[in-house]
């Protein structure tokens, strides 16, 4: 069985797209396998663009509550920061060292970036080495990630490769295992969701604050007696996604009948997602509060990563000759 690992960006609080498309299926992959897997935060790769403690730190732990809240197993899956483990940014430093600097030019995500962004530091640039070393030092096999992510990992399989070929033996290459895109959720103004869009709904906010982003989703003007096109309804597709079989067939059915006004399509979602992820909710408020639980899994993660990290980093040096 393969090794899984991935990783999320501690930018924020992860939105209900980040989810459903990343986080709920690598818990799933993690939980599936019978070997151990690496869930981390990559709180490192997220001081490229945020440089506020108060804020690295927030979003860290919004982001450890979140896969905790969908029933990570800390047990099963090795869970830890980033920043716990220093072995992978000495293992970016050897990779670097054998990647082509016209290759990292080449980079989509950074060119994007560096569009985009005021703050152009170096470390944007180095970013998919950080990225390697995250990944080749606990000999990972397979990497769920999202299609934006796919240059990285093509990168990652290369840097190895390259290594490999000139130091003898050390890595395993890893596969990139990309989420389908096409089934990507879509934000209140039917786009796919993005905190950069800013069209996100946050599920850890209190319920009048969620409704009123519910309210925001934005829908035709047709009265209700007027017969709709579920498909065609932004409340809807986010319903879909959520909702059982038979509760999509029955609210489909009053949109194609009429009678049916967008408010009330709105207020069935809102319940539908208070319902649906009331457990999860209560769990992230709970471990928010407390933050001192998470901290402690987090620590005890990063000690369990740091014995394999190790074990690479030392067949990585003695290939170097150090
Ligand atoms: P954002 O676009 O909000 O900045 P990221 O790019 O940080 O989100 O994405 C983190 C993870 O969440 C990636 O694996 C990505 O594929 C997934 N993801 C982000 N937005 C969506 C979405 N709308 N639907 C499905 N998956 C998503
Ligand atoms: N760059 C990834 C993203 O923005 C996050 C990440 C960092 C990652 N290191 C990783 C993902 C290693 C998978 C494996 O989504």
């Amino acid at each position: 069985m393969a090794k899984i690992l991935t990783g999320i960006q501690s930018t924020g609080t992860p939105h209900l797209g980040n989810i459903l498309g990343a986080i709920i299926p690598a818990i799933k992959m993690a939980n599936e396998s019978n070997e151990e897997s690496y869930l981390f935060i990559a709180n490192m790769h997220s001081l490229t663009q945020i440089k506020d403690k108060k804020t690295l730190n927030d979003n860290t732990f919004a982001t450890a509550a979140t896969w905790l809240a969908f029933d990570l197993d800390p047990e099963k899956s090795c869970f830890y920061r980033q920043s716990d483990v220093p072995e992978v940014t000495e293992l970016a430093w050897y990779l670097s060292c054998f990647f082509p600097y016209k290759r990292l030019k080449l980079a989509h995500s950074f060119k994007d970036k560096a569009e985009n962004l005021k703050d152009i530091n170096s470390g944007l640039f180095s970013y998919p080495m950080l990225m390697s070393a995250d990944i080749l030092i606990y000999d990972a096999n397979i990497v769920p990630v999202g299609k934006d992510q796919l240059q990285h990992l093509e990168m990652t399989r290369d840097v190895a490769a390259r290594f490999n070929n000139l130091m003898g033996e050390t890595f395993i290459i890893p596969e990139a295992k990309i989420q389908d895109d096409s089934n990507y959720v879509t934000g209140t103004d039917g786009q796919k969701m993005s905190k950069s869009k800013g069209n996100t709904i946050d599920i850890f906010v209190d319920d009048k604050a969620l409704k009123k982003q519910i309210m925001k989703i934005q829908t035709k003007s047709l009265s209700v007696d007027e017969a709709k096109d579920p498909n065609d309804c932004n409340v809807f597709k986010l319903y879909k996604i959520i909702a059982s079989e038979d509760d999509v067939k029955n609210l489909s059915l009053r949109y194609t009948q009429g009678g049916l006004g967008y408010g009330e399509a709105k207020e069935i979602l809102y319940s539908e997602i208070i319902n649906k992820y009331a457990k999860n909710r209560k769990k992230f408020f709970e471990l928010m509060d407390d933050k001192q639980v998470v901290e402690d899994l987090l620590i005890d993660g990063a000690k369990k990563a740091r014995v394999q990290a190790q074990k690479v980093l030392k067949r990585v040096r003695a290939n170097v000759g150090y």
